[in-house]
């Protein structure tokens, strides 16, 4: 495999030291595009929030700081993910409104209808089927619970399908599809806001 290859590749499940290159980029990579997503987040408070496919962590300690009497369970399947994650949050972690556990979305292993707000940025991508993974989602969360996707990709745009053929296992999915597999899985009031200018996407949908 080329290093160029290698390299993106570790956005699927970071690994070795290009992972931890990897997770360090996306922290900083996503920042703007995961805060457009989250400012989505109207008129509800979370007490307890999912954060799915979580990556480095960066995201998890933005909810927190948005929701300040919120906790929140921080999932990855890679395992430096999760050691990035719990090093980028260890402040919330000691202070015991963070948790950060390795766990696949295609069998989670979080308590049922426990969760106010699943979030997942960037991740969706990676998800084994879809509809299987939003209906564990949909299990996680209570009655009335809130799920939000956020991506940089409306699976139309030129770079990531470029980047879809580069890596395996990567899909973008367009907002019509991803909406189809959250009403497939349950999920209600499915509304997706498109970012201006660029192909970023959030979708968020209810329980
Ligand atoms: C592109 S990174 C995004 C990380 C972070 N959410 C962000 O926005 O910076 C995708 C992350 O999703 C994780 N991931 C992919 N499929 C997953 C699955 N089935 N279960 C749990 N985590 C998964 C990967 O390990 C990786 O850390």
């Amino acid at each position: 495999m080329g290093l160029f290859k290698n390299y993106v590749s570790q956005t699927r499940k970071p690994e070795g030291v290009l992972g931890k290159m990897m997770l360090n980029g996306m922290n900083s990579g996503h920042a703007k595009m995961a805060d457009w997503g989250i400012s989505h987040l109207k008129g509800i408070k979370p007490a307890q929030i999912a954060e799915l496919g979580c990556g480095g962590g960066r995201n998890a300690g933005a909810l927190l700081e948005k929701y300040p009497s919120a906790n929140i369970t921080a999932i990855d399947y890679s395992p430096i993910s999760v050691e990035k994650a719990r090093e980028y949050n260890a402040d919330m972690i000691r202070a015991e409104r963070c948790k950060v556990h390795q766990g696949d979305v295609s069998a989670l292993n979080l308590p049922k209808e426990s969760f106010e707000l699943a979030t997942a940025f960037e991740t969706i991508y990676f998800w084994p089927d879809l509809e299987k993974c939003f209906a564990q989602v949909a299990g996680i969360l209570k009655s009335g619970g809130i799920f939000m996707i956020v991506n940089e990709s409306d699976g139309t745009d030129k770079a990531s399908l470029q980047f879809e053929k580069i890596i395996d296992g990567m899909k973008c999915y367009t907002p019509q599809q991803i909406e189809s597999a959250l009403m497939a899985a349950g999920f209600s009031a499915v509304k997706t806001n498109h970012h201006a200018d660029k192909p970023w996407i959030t979708v968020i949908a209810k329980k």
